[in-house]
């Protein structure tokens, strides 16, 4: 059965490759799906984010990055997958979440949503939290894989600490 991992992953956090991780050991392959959302000014171009999956996903044989654009569940129909995964951190995701699959079913009831906790470890963790902190010069390296640290300082033209330590 094919999955679909729908996301904004600007960027992708060590918590959201967690979930992929984890899907893969559930489904055949799983497509993580990077919507192109002309409403949002990203950090990173939507080019960049596919090719930071890409690279933080490498160890994984059944996984596909792919960008999609509209609904989710129409993409889901289009590659065939009968699954939109989605990670739960903590209570507040429940009831965006929840509504989000309400929502998705009633626009098309054969896609079904299975939500995934989030490791423990991760639970906190998010894009947002990630950018927060490296914008006020904080290290990220402990959140992102190392090469997606590193585009994060370049961005917010900050010292590398992952440069320091070394
Ligand atoms: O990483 P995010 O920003 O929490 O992901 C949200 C995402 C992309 C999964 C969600 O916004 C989405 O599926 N958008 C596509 C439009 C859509 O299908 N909307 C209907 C569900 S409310």
């Amino acid at each position: 059965m094919i999955a679909i991992y729908p996301g904004s992953f600007d960027p992708i956090t060590l918590g959201h490759i967690d979930i992929i991780e984890r899907g893969c050991k559930l489904f055949e392959k799983v497509i993580v799906a990077v919507l192109q959302n002309p409403s949002k000014t990203p950090l990173f171009a939507i080019e960049k984010r596919l090719n930071q999956i890409h690279y933080s996903t490498q160890h994984l044989s059944n996984v596909e990055v792919a960008s999609f654009d509209g609904l989710a569940v129409n993409y889901a129909k289009m590659r065939q997958a009968k699954v939109l995964i989605r990670g739960l951190r903590v209570l507040s995701d429940f009831e965006k979440e929840l509504q989000m699959a309400h929502t998705n079913k009633t626009l098309l009831s054969e896609i079904e949503t299975v939500f995934l906790a989030t490791s423990n470890e991760y639970s906190f963790l998010s894009s947002s939290v990630v950018k927060e902190i490296a914008i006020f010069g904080g290290s990220v390296d402990h959140l992102v894989p190392q090469h997606i640290a590193i585009d994060i300082y370049k961005c917010y033209d900050k010292i590398q600490p992952i440069l320091n330590q070394q």
